[in-house]
C-alpha cells in the first residue's frame, strides 16, 4: 500500500449539533460538510448565532455531534487517544484572550501549560515556549514573567497565540481573533497569523463576521446561515461573484465595500429567524429578493454554481433539494 500525503488536515460530514433550549430543540449545526487543506486559510463567514463556533468546536471535539463525523488527514477523530492527537495537531484561539489566559499565571507558565498538558518532556519546554514567543514577536526577557493584567489586548493576543503554537500544530482555529481590538493592533496580529502560515504552513480557519477581511486574508470561504453551509467556493469567487442571495446581500451590505466598491444596504431585510423555529424549506427564504415558488418547500442542497469549485445552496441553480411537506 502506498503511503499517500492526505489531502485534507481536517473534515467534517454531515454534523447535526443541537442544543435543548426551554422546551424546544435548536439546531445549531444542520448538516455540514467541510474540508479544510493542509495549509489553507479557510474563511467562516455568516452572521452572530448561524453555528460558526459551534463548527469550530466541534470540530476540536469540545462538542459532541447528534450525528456525522470530524475527521483528521481522514482518520475518525472519537476516542480519548485520537481525540489527544486531536488536540495536539490542531488548535485554537478566541475573541477574547483575556477570558481565556488564566488571570493568576505568568506568561510563561500559561505558555508552557500545553505542554505539561501533553507530558512534552521539561527538557525541551524552554526551547519551545521561547521560539514560540519569538514567532509572536513577544521578547520572552521582557514577557516571560508578566501576568495577563500587565498586558495590553494586542499582547494578551499574542500570549494566546504562542500557547497555541508550542505544541507545533498543523492548525489553527482562530474564532474572531481581531474582532475586540483596535484598527492598529489587529492588522499586527493577522500578520502574525498570516507568517505564520507562510513560515510554518500552518492552516489556518478564520472566523470573521468581516467579509472584507475574509476576502483579503482567505483562500477559500464559506457562508454559513442558520446552521448550514449555504455557500462555499474560492474567496475571489464567492465574494466577487456571489451565487447565494445571502451572501450577496452579506456584500452588499458590508460596512466596507467588498468587491467593486457597491455601497447598497437593503438588500438584508427582516429578522434572522427563531434558530430553534426554522422556516421551512430555505431557511432564508423569508428573507430572500430572489425567493420563488419552490423555496418554501424544498431545503436545497449544495450544488455546483458560479466559478469551478463553487457551490450554492440555492434552488436558483436548479431544483436539487430535499422535498419537505409541513415539517
Ligand atoms: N452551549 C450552548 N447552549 C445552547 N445554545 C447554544 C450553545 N452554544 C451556542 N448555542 C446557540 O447555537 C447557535 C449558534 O451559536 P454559535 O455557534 O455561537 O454562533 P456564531 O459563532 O456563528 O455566532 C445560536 O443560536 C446560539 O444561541
Ligand atoms: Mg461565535
Amino acid at each position: 500500500m502506498s503511503v499517500e500525503a492526505p489531502t485534507t488536515l481536517m473534515e467534517v460530514k454531515d454534523l447535526e449539533v443541537a442544543f435543548r433550549h426551554h422546551r424546544s430543540t435548536l439546531r445549531a449545526l444542520d448538516g455540514v460538510s467541510l474540508e479544510w487543506k493542509p495549509g489553507e486559510i479557510l474563511g467562516l463567514v455568516g452572521e452572530s448565532g448561524c453555528g460558526k463556533s459551534t463548527l469550530a468546536r466541534t470540530m476540536l471535539g469540545l462538542e459532541e455531534p447528534a450525528a456525522g463525523e470530524v475527521l483528521l488527514e481522514g482518520q475518525p477523530t472519537t476516542g480519548k487517544s485520537a481525540l489527544a492527537g486531536l488536540r495536539r495537531r490542531v488548535q485554537m484561539i478566541f475573541q477574547d484572550p483575556y477570558q481565556t489566559l488564566n488571570p493568576r499565571q505568568r506568561v510563561g507558565q500559561i505558555v508552557a501549560e500545553p505542554l505539561k498538558v501533553q507530558g512534552v518532556g521539561k527538557e525541551l519546554h524552554q526551547e519551545r515556549i521561547e521560539r514560540a514567543m519569538n514567532e509572536v514577536g513577544l521578547e520572552p526577557g521582557r514577557f516571560l514573567d508578566r501576568y495577563p493584567h500587565q498586558l495590553s489586548g494586542g499582547q494578551r493576543q499574542r500570549v494566546a497565540i504562542a500557547a497555541a503554537l508550542v505544541l507545533e500544530p498543523d492548525g489553527l482555529i482562530c474564532d474572531e481573533p481581531v474582532s475586540m481590538l483596535d484598527a492598529s493592533v489587529r492588522s499586527q496580529i493577522l500578520t502574525v497569523l498570516l507568517d505564520l502560515q507562510k513560515k510554518r504552513g500552518l492552516a489556518l480557519i478564520f472566523i470573521t463576521h468581516d467579509l472584507s477581511l475574509a476576502w483579503t486574508l482567505c483562500d477559500r470561504i464559506a457562508v454559513m446561515y442558520l446552521g448550514r453551509i449555504v455557500e462555499t467556493g474560492s474567496a475571489t469567487a464567492v465574494i466577487e461573484s456571489p451565487q447565494h442571495p445571502y451572501t450577496e446581500a452579506l456584500v452588499t451590505a458590508a460596512p466596507v465595500p467588498v468587491a467593486g466598491g457597491r455601497v447598497r444596504r437593503e438588500l438584508l431585510k427582516g429578522e434572522l429567524p427563531d434558530p430553534s423555529n426554522l422556516p421551512s424549506g430555505c431557511p432564508f427564504h423569508p428573507r430572500c429578493p430572489k425567493r420563488f415558488e419552490p423555496c418554501d418547500r424544498v431545503v436545497p442542497e449544495l450544488v455546483p454554481a458560479g466559478k469551478p469549485g463553487q457551490l450554492a445552496a440555492c434552488l436558483l441553480h436548479g431544483e436539487k433539494g430535499e422535498h419537505v411537506s409541513g415539517d
